[in-house]
């Protein structure tokens, strides 16, 4: 990584441990130059904006969105032809969908440009979620992140960083859409998110970016941590400065992510 990218990381968490100092850093930081957004109209589209806007706003994290069987299918094809690697970047893997195989390690990433796939592009520049994105961030956002991974069940059940709860500062603001390609249910690596935390964060909050389990169960009340189970071709959208994991699966899990930013 390069100093400036760690200078960029260390301003961004300095500026986002208040709220005040993170309001005035959001009304000087213009968006960065990215990727083109066209806006797309999809007619399998169709959640409301101004709904989910005022889900995520009031909790961090919006209900339940979808895709077309159609979408879904090709996505699922499109994973098929391309290479995952390990989290260490390990020799480049093929992960069938109809029969994903565990490989040795148990988080892959799609290795390619995920945007060359049609249907996920027009979903990262669907009218409707270029709607939520620009209101949400308050200003027009930019692609920052696009991307695919499998989770498969591990052996060692220990704490493991990648499974833990946590916030995350990927920029001064931002927002992402999750939809999982498989079925997900309790045990296959359900997306969990502590409502309301994105906002504020107190004393303990702002100094401990990581929870365990154990703290997050002392700490908030059961109806304010909500698993998200949902069938493949469903998802949502979340920020994920709010506390958040995925769970450790026992059976593998897909899931799209798409990262919008200022
Ligand atoms: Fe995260």
């Amino acid at each position: 990584m390069s100093i400036i990218a760690k200078l960029n990381i260390k301003l961004m968490r300095t500026f986002t441990i208040f709220s005040w100092t993170r309001k005035i850093a959001l009304k000087i930081i213009t968006s960065k130059k990215g990727l083109e957004l066209k806006s797309i109209d999809n007619s399998d589209i169709n959640y409301n904006a101004q709904k989910i806007l005022k889900e995520i706003e009031e909790n961090g994290f919006s209900s339940l969105v979808n895709i077309s069987h159609e979408r879904l299918k090709k996505i699922l094809d499109y994973t098929n032809t391309i290479d995952f690697l390990s989290v260490d970047n390990n020799i480049p893997f093929k992960i069938n969908y109809d029969n994903p195989i565990k490989p040795e390690k148990s988080l892959w990433y799609g290795n390619s440009d995920i945007l060359r796939c049609k249907e996920i592009n027009e979903l990262v520049h669907d009218s409707t979620n270029l709607e939520i994105a620009t209101k949400y961030l308050g200003k027009t956002p930019i692609i920052k992140d696009v991307r695919i991974w499998w989770s498969f069940p591990q052996e060692n059940k220990e704490y493991n960083h990648l499974y833990g709860f946590h916030y995350d500062i990927d920029s001064y603001k931002f927002l992402k859409q999750f939809i999982y390609l498989t079925d997900v249910d309790e045990k296959s690596g359900p997306h969990v998110i502590i409502s309301n935390t994105h906002k504020k964060k107190n004393f303990f909050e702002k100094y401990n970016r990581r929870l365990t389990d154990k703290q997050v169960e002392q700490r908030y009340n059961k109806d304010r941590i909500n698993i998200m189970t949902a069938k493949a071709g469903e998802g949502f959208f979340e920020d994920t400065f709010a506390y958040h994991k995925g769970t450790l699966p026992e059976k593998p899990r897909l899931i799209l992510q798409i990262e919008y930013s200022i």
